[in-house]
Order: structure tokens, then C-alpha cells, then sequence
């Protein structure tokens, strides 16, 4: 049995992450991987309280540093109370977003230095990161345009095609920084092509079977 993993997906909204999220852990248990999908803000009951307080009511209701706080909140406990348990099980965890979305959304997004961001990455994880990051690229318009009509939380999307464009630069640099840890997937490629491309990466990566 290979060791615990800790994967996160992230992409700008309509990027198909969640999707590619849930594909990736039923492909981890078909090959014997005991996977736990989970999602940020989110993925321990304390941190699902703070979700929805965040993602709910009028876009501005939360400034970005108070946002950047309750994210951090919620990533606290969902790391302490879940990510951290599993990984000690030996679980692979399987997170639906992560600190990235952070520095994309509240600080390229809502334009919270990223030194503030940095600062709270630092006092929460210490130096705990994700062994790998999937970045699932789309052009702001296609992502834009596969959300509508979705109704779920939406305080988030209601924010223009700038904020979006300023977020998926800030992946790409993300992904440019730290290479080791990132890899940029075309997000307009069809879901089982995606989901094919995924599983390769994963298993060349990790030397799965
Ligand atoms: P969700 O309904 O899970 O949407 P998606 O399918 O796009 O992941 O909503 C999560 C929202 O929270 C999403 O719009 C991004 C936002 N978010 C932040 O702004 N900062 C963060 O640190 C995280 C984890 C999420």
C-alpha cells in the first residue's frame, strides 16, 4: 500500500474541479486507495459552519481581510480535525481547493496583499502543503459560462470577468512558482479526457500500477 497523499484541485469557478474531485477518489478505490474526498471552505463540521456563513448573503458583506480570516478559520479545524487524522491513517486525502484559493481569490481577487495571506498560511500550517496541486485552467469566459444557471452558493460569482481574469493569472503564477508542486491542466478538454489525464498524472507521479 503506497503512503498517504495529500492532492488538491484547483481551478477559477465552472473549471470542473468538483467533478474531476469525485472522479479522482473513485479512481484511487478501484486501485486498492483508501481516499477521503474532501472540499474548502469546508470538510469538518465546525469549518462547514463557517462555509456557510461565508458564502452566503450580499457580495459585501465580508471585507477581505475579515473573509481571509474566516477562510483560515474553517482551514484550521478542517486540517486539524480532518486532513491531518486521515493522512495519519494512511488515507489519501483528496481536497476540492485549498490555501491557492486563497491567494486567488481574496488576494488576487479582492486585493488582500499576499504578504497578509502568506503571513496566516504561515501561523495555520506551518509548513504543511499538498504533495500536488492540479490547477484545472479554463478561459474566464467558458468557466463564466458553464456556472450560469447553477443554483447553489453564489456570493462568490456574482463578481465581474476582471475578478476572474486576475484569479487565473494568479493560478498560472502559482503554478510557475512552484513547479514541484503544481501541474496545469486544460480544463476545456471533455470531462472522461480530463479525468483520463488526471489518472496519468497521478499514477506517474506517485508510481501507481
Ligand atoms: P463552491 O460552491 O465549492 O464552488 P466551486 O465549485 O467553485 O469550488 O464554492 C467555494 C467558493 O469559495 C468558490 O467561489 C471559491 C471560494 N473560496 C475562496 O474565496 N477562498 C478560499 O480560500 C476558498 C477555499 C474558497
Amino acid at each position: 500500500m503506497s503512503s498517504s497523499r495529500f492532492i488538491t484541485l484547483e481551478g477559477g469557478d465552472g473549471s470542473g474541479k468538483s467533478t474531476q474531485a469525485k472522479r479522482l477518489v473513485a479512481a484511487l478505490k478501484t486501485h486498492g486507495i483508501d481516499a477521503l474526498g474532501t472540499r474548502e471552505p469546508g470538510g469538518s463540521p465546525g469549518a462547514e459552519d463557517i462555509r456557510h456563513l461565508v458564502l452566503n448573503g450580499d457580495p459585501g458583506r465580508w471585507d477581505a481581510l475579515t473573509e481571509t480570516l474566516l477562510m483560515f478559520a474553517a482551514r484550521n479545524d478542517h486540517v486539524e480535525r480532518t486532513i491531518k487524522p486521515a493522512l495519519a491513517a494512511k488515507r489519501w486525502v483528496i481536497c476540492d481547493r485549498f490555501t491557492d484559493s486563497t491567494y486567488a481569490y481574496q488576494g488576487a481577487g479582492h486585493g488582500l496583499a499576499r504578504e497578509t495571506i502568506r503571513r496566516m498560511e504561515a501561523l495555520v500550517l506551518g509548513d504543511f502543503r499538498p504533495d500536488l496541486t492540479l490547477i484545472f485552467d479554463l478561459p474566464v469566459e467558458q468557466g463564466l459560462a458553464r456556472t450560469k444557471g447553477r443554483g447553489k452558493e453564489m456570493r462568490f460569482e456574482s463578481f465581474d470577468t476582471d475578478f476572474h481574469e486576475r484569479m487565473r493569472d494568479c493560478y498560472l503564477a502559482i503554478a510557475r512558482k512552484h513547479p514541484e508542486r503544481c501541474i496545469v491542466l486544460d480544463a476545456a478538454a471533455d470531462e472522461d479526457t480530463l479525468a483520463e489525464a488526471v489518472w496519468n498524472m497521478i499514477a506517474k507521479r506517485f508510481k501507481l500500477g
